[in-house]
């Protein structure tokens, strides 16, 4: 191990500019959006390229030092939070679009580039790039990678593994691994990058990566569906899945409770029905055949509309409905207004155990703690379902108990203590609820492997 300070060490490598200290970051922030407490960094490593990420690292693993990378800070989980005497690495100024290949079908970009950025510079060149979720705006492609984000276009699209061809990464050692390659196809030998996908930051710091992009639609039809049951609902689901020509891009499911609470509490939100319903279903197809989108999906709502399977729908006749339809089940952006101490959870089941799962849930938390306000939805085409529990007048020293409740029975279903936002450190607990201990001690190697000396992202995941 190297002797003398870190910190020196590295503003003597890289400078000033690069490495900052906490008099210069001042206010900034430094924890992500899960609410867990974390650290002030000893220092923020902001590197503008993948060589100065490589001398910090090369740095700190002679030093012995951990270090937390940090992306647009929305993650869910604690991931991007340190402990006392960490240091963060932000990916914030490398933000730049390489490049994108029409013919390929790629763009290829610096990690620190945020989501919405990507959207919008793959429609500005004719093409599209499908991830989507709430915190688009924030969220960097780097961070969607280290997380495996999910969203609402999944269920057509896939999650962010589907969406990347290509990465760069730089591990502990300050070795850089990976290829900016651009085919679909590649089986030369394990496959480095979907080990790193989905890693939360302790296997490598992604750098830069070749996305896929896909045809954009040139036809959306958006309804709001209001549903009698959870059988109706999975009834639409397949319905949908055959029935549409182009196919499902978004199949969200909203419970009652959620519908209910959302609109009550967030004034700007309109209600698309007049009548209450006890399930709503947000469907979106795209396509690429403007002249005959709009008068499928219409047919097909009003096939299920006759059939009973849907008990109301609302058509969005412009973008602003499908947008004010979206916004309904883009609220969680603004639960910190309402219900700032709420338990969340992100489990997934199979579709056909979804509904049992969640009544099962709702029942012991409501047994627990009757006055819980108990939020259910969910991308219910992904098995994902998002629980918010929020106990009036209790302090977050409850979730634990909440968490327990959520967690049994998810092991009872055999789903997953995580559909889409990783482990971080929040629900490193129950990570053998869902994974055997020959799948733990597995991932323990790979990571022995690759950060022997545990400098990255300590104390996440295990
Ligand atoms: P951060 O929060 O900065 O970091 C997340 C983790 O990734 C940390 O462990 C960090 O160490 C690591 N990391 C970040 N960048 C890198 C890198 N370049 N290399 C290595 N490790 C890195 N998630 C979903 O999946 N689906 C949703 O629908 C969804 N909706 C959301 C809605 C809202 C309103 C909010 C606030 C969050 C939502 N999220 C959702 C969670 C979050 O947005 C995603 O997990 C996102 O991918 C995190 O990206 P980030 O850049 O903010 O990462
Ligand atoms: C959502 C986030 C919380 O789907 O994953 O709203
Ligand atoms: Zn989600």
């Amino acid at each position: 191990m190297q002797q003398g300070d870190v910190i020196e060490r590295l503003r003597e490598a890289l400078g000033a500019e690069v490495i900052v200290l906490p008099e210069q970051f001042g206010t900034r922030q430094v924890v992500d959006w899960s609410g867990l407490p974390g650290a002030t960094p000893r220092a923020i490593i902001r590197p503008r390229n993948t060589g100065e990420v490589a001398i910090a690292l090369r740095i700190c693993n002679a030093f012995r030092q951990p270090i937390v990378t940090q992306g647009g800070l929305t993650g869910l989980v604690g991931g991007a939070n340190l402990r006392d005497g960490e240091v963060a690495l932000s990916l914030d100024r490398m933000n730049r679009i390489v490049e994108i290949d029409c013919t390929s079908g790629t763009m290829t970009v610096e990690a620190g580039v945020p989501l919405q950025v990507v959207q919008e510079a793959a429609l500005e060149a004719g093409l599209y790039f499908p991830l989507d979720l709430g915190a688009r705006g924030s969220c960097m492609i780097g961070g969607n990678m280290a997380t495996n984000a999910g969203g609402n276009r999944v269920i057509k699209y896939g999650m962010m593994r589907e969406q990347v061809l290509g990465l760069e990464a730089v591990l502990a050692s300050g070795e850089v691994v990976g290829a900016l390659h651009k085919m679909i196809k590649n089986n030369s030998g394990y496959d480095l990058r979907n080990l790193l996908i989905g890693s939360e930051g302790t296997l490598g710091v992604i750098t830069r990566a070749v996305l896929r992009l896909r045809p954009r639609p040139t036809a959306v039809a958006t309804a709001w569906c209001a549903l009698p049951s959870y059988e109706a609902v999975t009834m639409l689901l397949e319905a949908a899945q055959a029935g549409l020509t182009a196919g499902v891009s978004a199949f969200e499911v909203m419970w009652a409770g959620y519908y209910d609470a959302v609109l009550f509490n967030l004034p700007g939100l309109r209600a698309p029905l007049a009548e209450r319903y006890p399930f709503y279903v947000l469907l979106e197809s795209v396509g690429t055949d403007p002249a005959r989108h709009a008068q499928g999906f219409e047919e097909f709502l009003a096939r299920m509309l006759e059939a009973g399977v849907v008990g109301d729908a609302a058509l969005a006749a412009s973008e602003a409905d499908a947008l004010a339809f979206w916004a309904i089940r883009d609220a969680p952006g603004e639960y910190p207004k309402f219900i700032p101490n709420h338990a969340a959870y992100d489990v997934s089941f199979s579709i056909r155990d979804v509904g049992e799962a969640a009544k099962r849930c709702d029942m012991r938390l409501r047994d627990k703690w009757p006055d819980a306000l108990v939020m259910i939805y969910g991308h219910l085409g992904d098995g994902n379902l998002h629980i918010v529990v929020d106990v009036p007048g209790a302090r977050k020293t409850l979730h634990g108990e909440i968490d327990d409740v959520v967690y049994e029975v998810t092991r009872e279903f055999h789903g997953s203590v995580s559909a889409e936002h990783g482990i971080g450190t929040k629900k490193k607990a129950y990570l053998g609820f869902t994974n055997s201990d020959a799948n733990i001690a597995a991932m323990r190697a790979v990571k022995a492997a690759l950060d022997p000396n545990g400098i990255l992202n300590p104390g996440k995941i295990f």
